[in-house]
């Protein structure tokens, strides 16, 4: 429920307009249809639910760019060296509201500012959103995803990326990548239900420490007209 004390930035409906609130904990963005999950900040205190969320094996079958097994000090490396570099972008943007901050967030390596998916009742991290610039095709950007398999096929998936691409979009990024193996069909389903379109199928060699094996991939783009 949205308190007194909480900010609507932009109330505007529409794929520009942004849903950042503050309240007490500090901003986060909200999952529509979902009041119980926000996109929020990282805390120190997220290491153990990440560590769990990537060994998850529904989650590690799908990984190609992070360690296996995954382990507190992987975490460390990838997303909580960032926090301070989050914590100094977020407060140029709350000051900004309810306009976006005039600059796009720092590279981080698609480390999301609001990337950890938190359960507000309990503050449990449940899942991770990555956004931010391609490595693949520098000049949009790509989003990726997962979620602790205790929360899947309650809609989470979709609100998720839902929400990170309104971001982006507020940002005024006007075109977002997302890639997934064909015999994924939570991933495509999650991204056919977030508005992204299948506009190319690709067989690429995953790592060695995968199998080496050729597999079919398929890319989505959400497109801001
Ligand atoms: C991908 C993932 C985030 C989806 O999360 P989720 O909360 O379970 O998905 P949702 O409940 O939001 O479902 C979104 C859509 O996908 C469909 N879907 C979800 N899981 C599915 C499955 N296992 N098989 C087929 N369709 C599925 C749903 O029916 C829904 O479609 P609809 O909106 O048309 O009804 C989650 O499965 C996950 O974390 N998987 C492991 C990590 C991963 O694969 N990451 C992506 C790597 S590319």
């Amino acid at each position: 429920m949205t308190t007194m004390s909480e900010t609507l930035a932009n109330k505007e409906d529409n794929d520009t307009s942004c849903l950042v609130l503050v309240d007490e904990e500090g901003p986060y963005i909200p999952l529509d249809g979902l009041p119980d999950f926000r996109l929020t900040p990282w805390r120190p205190g997220d290491v153990d639910d990440v560590v769990d969320i990537f060994n998850r094996p529904e989650v590690e079958k799908w990984a190609v760019f992070r360690d296996i097994p995954y382990t507190p000090a992987s975490a460390h490396t990838d997303f909580f060296t960032h926090i301070p570099t989050h914590r100094a972008y977020l407060t140029q943007l709350i000051s900004s509201l309810p306009y976006p901050p005039p600059s796009l967030p720092p590279d981080t390596k698609r480390k999301f500012i609001f990337g950890a998916v938190r359960q507000h009742s309990t503050g449990r991290l449940v899942g991770v959103v990555s956004l931010g610039e391609s490595s693949h095709q520098p000049g949009n950007w790509e989003v990726s995803y997962q979620l602790n398999p205790d929360f899947h096929r309650r809609g989470i998936g979709k609100g998720m990326i839902v929400s990170a691409v309104k971001f982006a979009s507020w940002l005024g990024v006007k075109r977002v990548l997302a890639f997934c193996e064909k015999a994924n069909p939570a991933s495509s389903g999650a991204l056919r239900s977030a508005g992204f379109k299948q506009f190319m199928e690709v067989d690429i060699p995953l790592p060695e420490h995968l199998g080496g094996k050729v597999r079919p991939v398929l890319f989505f783009e959400h497109v801001v007209e």
